[in-house]
């Protein structure tokens, strides 16, 4: 599972420092507050479990893979979705495939699979190039040496790229709108605040964040408008399309609007912040190690030569694949997974008992001392066929693993690679050195205050 000694000279891009030794608990509840990933002590970096607690609560940190893959597949009976995972997400998606458990999960899973497979993602793939096409326009006129926000402009990209290949362009939405509405959202009301870590009343939530409160009803607001416009509509041959045709093969049971919609809010939700941060944290690593920016250009060139990109040459773009592995694991879009222990149970070797919160810390693990060599090093060509034959599946999880693996997975790896080819061959993104890179933890791994970037435009395909 280690890698090979590095030949490069090592770059190292600003990462979270953990606390030697677990925080006391009112500094603790303050970093909860500011940015819950520096609560992770450096055992959590260091240790295959961090366990902690008392005869109240246990919580349980698991970074070991074969432990990891008793909680996440071979015993996942054991270890649902917990309460406070429900508590935040489910009065904005209800019981849609992120949130529902169970029989209900799975039908809905099922109905959905056929809109993600790889054959119908490279179909895809021209609606993801034309998006980043049109920003890289945008970006041309406004010229040469402006500063962008990369977070922002990636976040438009990619909304752009869920509503036209998933809800045939989103007829009724607007995207800066449905962007900002999210945004207020998820910096409020989908975030674990003091009234979830005290187990207040759940309307106490709502009544701490009513600007959260308000985008989230107008957001579900404009997407019932689409379902109830779609209903009336002549077919179209799209993911909306197909979960309104669903039936559950046991129930005969279908999607009514509530649950579309919940359906649809999720894929919005998890199918576009998740990957536009992917995108951020690359451009921003390539930006900051020019070397490797060279070597992508290279390839993209050697590949692709000037043409538009196609599902064909992602499939040759192997890394620049490797770059976006690498942001990923050095910034996974999420960086926390959790679950609840339902009955005592070994995972791992380990006996986990009953009530246990278990906190899967992918942004650990993929620094972790006992599975990466040289872990805070930026270095792609970990991820090249040789160094990555033998590495235990479970040491890298940035879309999670299991019967609730990302669903968006092949949709995300073809869109990341299709777009960050379409932007290098286009612009030079240089990082701006006074801004303090920060990784933020809130539900994704965000940079704090953006990624703020100047743009070096190219004349012609590098
Ligand atoms: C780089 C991009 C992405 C990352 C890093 C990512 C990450 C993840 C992770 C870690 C999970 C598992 C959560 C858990 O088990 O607790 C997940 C689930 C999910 N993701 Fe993604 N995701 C990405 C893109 C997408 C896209 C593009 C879509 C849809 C268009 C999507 C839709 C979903 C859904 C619906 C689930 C729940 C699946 C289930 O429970 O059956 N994701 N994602």
């Amino acid at each position: 599972m280690n890698d090979e000694a590095e030949t490069v000279p090592p770059f190292i891009p600003p990462g979270v420092i953990p606390p030697e030794e677990p925080l006391p608990f009112f500094h603790a509840l303050w970093k909860l507050m500011d940015n819950p990933i520096e609560t992770w002590p450096r055992a959590v970096y260091e240790e295959p479990y961090f366990l902690r607690g008392d005869d109240r609560q246990m919580f349980l940190y698991a970074a070991d893979p074969s432990m990891l893959r008793d909680i996440l597949l071979d015993k996942a009976e054991a270890f649902p979705k917990d309460w406070m995972f429900d508590r935040v997400t489910k009065p904005a998606l209800g019981e849609g495939l992120l949130t529902a458990q169970g029989d209900h999960w799975r039908w809905q899973r099922r109905a959905a699979a056929p809109g993600f497979r790889p054959d119908t993602v490279a179909a895809m793939t021209p609606l993801m190039v034309s998006a980043a096409e049109a920003a890289l326009q945008r970006w041309r006129d406004r010229g040469d040496g402006v500063r962008l926000d990369i977070a922002t402009e990636m976040t438009g990209i990619t909304f752009q790229v869920i509503l036209d290949t998933m809800l045939s362009g989103g007829d009724g939405i607007d995207v800066p709108v449905a962007a900002r509405m999210i945004t207020d959202y998820l910096e409020t009301l989908g975030k674990i605040t003091p009234a979830d870590l005290l187990q207040w009343p759940t309307w106490t939530r709502v009544a701490l964040a009513p600007r959260g409160y308000r985008a989230m009803v107008s957001l579900k607001a404009m997407v019932d408008r689409m379902v109830a416009a779609r209903r009336k509509s002549p077919s179209r041959d799209d993911l909306v399309e197909m979960l309104m045709q669903a039936k559950d093969p046991e129930t005969g049971r279908q999607m009514d609007d509530v649950l579309l919609r919940d359906n649809l809010l999720t894929f919005i939700g998890a199918g576009h912040e998740t990957t536009a941060l992917a995108l951020t944290w690359s451009l921003y690593l390539l930006g900051a190690h020019p070397p490797t920016a060279a070597r992508v250009r290279e390839e993209i060139a050697r590949v692709a030569g000037d043409a538009t990109i196609t599902d064909a040459h992602v499939e040759r773009l192997i890394f620049t694949r490797q770059v976006v592995q690498e942001a990923m694991r050095l910034y996974p879009s999420l960086p926390l997974m959790s679950r609840m222990c339902a009955e005592d149970v070994e995972a791992g070797g380990l006996k986990v008992t009953k009530g246990t919160f278990v906190f899967i810390p992918i942004y650990a693990i993929h620094r972790h001392r006992l599975l990466w060599d040289q872990p805070d090093v930026f270095d792609p060509d970990r991820f090249s066929p040789e160094r990555s034959a033998g590495r235990h599946r479970f040491s890298y999880l940035p879309f999670g693993a299991g019967p609730r693996v990302c669903i968006g997975q092949a949709f995300a790896q073809t869109e990341t690679v299709a777009i960050l080819a379409t932007l290098m061959r286009g612009a030079v993104l240089e990082p701006d050195p006074g801004h303090r890179v920060r990784p933020l933890m809130r539900v994704s791994m965000r940079p704090q205050g953006g990624m703020p970037m100047t743009l070096r435009l190219l004349t012609s395909p590098a």
